[in-house]
């Protein structure tokens, strides 16, 4: 898979694809992320990218054309499956959202700074808003890095068995149960027999009740 970020902050984006899962993905060849900024395409010998909002207001907004030049620039280059505006007022982003996305071969994320971008670059451009949350960031920069993790250990190939995202919280609508490790015992605090027990059905069983039991309990709309 091929992400493209159109960002004014690239440097915000350096360090969460560097290290762990993200660099793993990235040196075996299964995710490709590159950084586009606006500014490049900015207008005048300032290279200006906002300006004030028509019928006034507070707060700059991100002009059309360098977006719309950006996006122009990548799309001649390749066919993109989403083009992704990150948003505050876009659908709240679960692991439903992250497994489609994951299926896809290229995505452009553009991430928003300001007041907010031009609205015919979300009419003419923009295929998906998505927000991860309700409360507002000052970018989306931390909004994309959260889509790109998520979505990046989906791929196949990018993580091993043992840490498949298929026991993953949320990947059938259960939280994922406890875990423990050693030492089985500490300040007299005791790990479940049953984990210790050596029997699989019985460990199965065990934690898919517990984690029935914790979704009821945390997440009951999990399970409507
Ligand atoms: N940009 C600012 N706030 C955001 C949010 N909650 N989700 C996605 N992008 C954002």
């Amino acid at each position: 898979m091929r992400i493209d970020i159109i960002t004014v902050l690239p440097e915000l984006l350096d360090s969460p694809f560097q290290h762990s899962i993200m660099k793993r993905a990235a040196n075996k060849g299964l995710l490709e992320i590159h950084f586009h900024n606006p500014r490049d395409f900015g207008i005048g010998k300032n290279k200006q990218i906002d300006d004030y909002q028509y019928g006034g207001g507070a707060g700059m907004v991100m002009m059309i054309q360098p977006l719309a030049e950006c996006i122009e620039q990548l799309k001649k280059e390749r066919t993109y499956d989403e083009i992704i505006f990150l948003t505050p007022d876009g659908t709240t982003y679960n692991q439903s959202i992250a497994n489609q996305l994951s299926l896809h071969e290229n995505l452009i994320l553009i991430c928003g700074h300001y007041k907010g971008i031009d609205e015919r670059v979300r009419i003419h451009y923009v295929t998906k808003e998505i927000s991860i949350g309700d409360y507002v960031l000052s970018g989306g920069e931390l909004a994309a890095a959260i889509l790109v993790d998520s979505i990046g250990r989906l791929l196949p190939g990018v993580l091993n068995d043992e840490t498949s995202a298929l026991f993953d919280s949320f990947q059938d609508n259960l939280l994922a149960p406890p875990v423990y490790t050693r030492p089985s015992e500490y300040k007299g605090w005791k790990v479940p027999d049953v984990l210790l027990s050596g029997n699989d059905k019985k460990i199965d069983d065990w934690r898919y009740d517990q984690a029935l039991k914790r979704t009821k309990k945390r997440r009951p709309d999990l399970l409507d």
